[in-house]
């Protein structure tokens, strides 16, 4: 942390015996991304995060990144009522450490899984951390309702999901600092793991659900980074044959030579459930995977749509997958959908005899042997990245993953440059 040396204030000084000098240590306020409503994260400074439990650790971030579900957060999708530091993708440098944190030290270098998570509950017991009941005590609940009934918490992610402040800083409070931080080794770089913090479980996760016995047919809807991990994960999983699907050209172009799949560009859904059936024999992919979630692309006619039935968004690329699946065949949903859905096609999911899987991706499930596939160099994660920018610059950050300008697909920031 920045310390200086400051002396007391003159008037405490004065009251002072003469000829004593007094200093204190004095921690300068760090810099981090902040909420301000719709549109409008700025980079501020902020009060340093302080040891609260004697599980928590304090990090000094070296390196984090903005995520698709972060622009849900920025689009007033998933709403946030007071200013709050953003961030669920981020690692560093071990400060501080809680009492009962014994298995890091400082200066241990570290990835943190985006689920703030207990360890020991029911769901933690059944490696579902995202279900974390100890983590979100204000808004958790079975529910899962539209503004009650919440999961657990996730870092940097609203108050409805636990409410505490996110990595996009200098400086995070690490929550059950013993469970969810993972050393990595020195001799991989930041933009090497980052991702598997987030990202690459979440890609990976979406294709365990999918059951691959080995040679089967993988469409993937978004080329985000999303869609892009789970491309490489189809892969890692044995897959036959990969095709991720987007409405913009130049996503498709970098899923193609990272995620080394085909690709189908969307100009209307029905086109693009054709071409999946088309590479397979009429039939439908074995497995679809929906990374895009509840704001697609949408014309005026969806929006409209949207307003009149008092939904958000629109599930149209999660019909898209159950249309483009096989009978019997799996759909994972990782894209995000906060609210219910009228006309949901349930008629379709009990014809066709299909599974569907969704959720907060159970990241410290996974983190373990991912993290030794890429030691093993098995799979390349930064390869992904095409904005580095200082933390300063973080309204630009936002703005360019929004609006997908200047060919962006993964911004990752440094806390420190200047
Ligand atoms: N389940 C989890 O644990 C988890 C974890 C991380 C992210 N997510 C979610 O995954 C989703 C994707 O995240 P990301 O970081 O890749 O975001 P992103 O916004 O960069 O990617 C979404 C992609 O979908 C594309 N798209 C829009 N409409 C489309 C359509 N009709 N058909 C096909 N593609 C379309 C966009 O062009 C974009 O490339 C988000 O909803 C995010 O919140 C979920
Ligand atoms: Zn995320
Ligand atoms: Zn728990």
């Amino acid at each position: 942390m920045a310390y200086a040396l400051i002396p007391y204030p003159c008037y405490i000084a004065n009251a002072l015996p003469r000829g004593l000098f007094f200093l204190t240590l004095q921690r300068f306020n760090m810099k981090a991304a902040v909420i301000h409503g719709p549109g409008k994260v700025t980079c501020d400074n902020v009060d340093d995060p302080i040891l609260k439990d004697e599980r928590d650790i304090i990090l000094k971030v070296t390196a984090t990144a903005i995520c698709g579900s972060d622009l849900h957060i920025y689009s007033g999708g998933f709403p946030q009522p007071r200013p709050m530091v953003l961030g669920h993708e981020f690692m560093g440098i071990v400060e501080e450490t809680g009492k009962q944190v014994k298995n890091l030290k400082k200066g241990d270098r570290v990835v943190v899984p985006f689920p703030i998570a207990c360890g020991h509950c029911f769901f933690c017991n059944h490696d579902v951390p995202g279900n974390c009941e100890n983590s979100n005590p204000e808004n958790y609940g079975p529910e899962g309702g539209l503004v009650k009934e919440k999961g657990g918490a996730l870092f940097g992610y609203t108050d409805l999901y636990g409410g505490y402040d996110g990595g996009q800083a200098q400086y995070v409070r690490v929550p059950y600092g013993d469970y969810g931080p993972r050393k990595v080794p020195d001799n991989l770089t930041d933009e090497q793991v980052l991702f598997l913090t987030d990202i690459f479980p979440t890609g990976y996760t979406g294709i365990d659900w999918g059951n691959l016995m080995g040679g089967e047919t993988v469409a993937i809807f978004g080329a985000g980074p999303v869609g892009i991990m789970a491309a490489k994960s189809a892969w890692l999983k044995g897959a036959g044959r990969v095709v991720i699907v987007d409405t913009i050209q130049y996503r498709l172009d970098k899923a193609k030579v990272a995620g080394q799949c085909e690709t189908i560009l969307w100009e209307d859904g029905k086109d693009v459930i054709e071409q999946v059936r088309a590479m397979t024999e009429g039939r439908g992919a074995d497995l679809c995977v929906d990374a895009v979630g509840f704001e697609p692309d949408r014309n005026f006619l969806d929006r409209a749509k949207a307003v009149i039935n008092i939904e958000k968004g629109s599930v149209k690329v999660l019909e898209a997958c159950m249309s483009a699946v096989r009978r019997s065949g799996f759909v994972s949903v990782l894209g995000v959908y906060p609210t219910h859905y009228d006309n949901f096609p349930v008629g379709q999911f009990f014809d066709k005899g299909l599974t569907i899987r969704g959720g907060q991706a159970p990241a410290h499930k996974y983190i373990d042997k991912l993290l030794v596939y890429v030691k093993e160099g098995k799979v390349k994660l930064d390869d992904i990245i095409t904005h580095r920018l200082p933390l300063t610059q973080i309204a630009d950050g936002y703005s360019l993953f929004k609006k997908k300008e200047d060919n962006c697909v993964k911004v990752v920031l440094d806390p420190w440059a200047a």
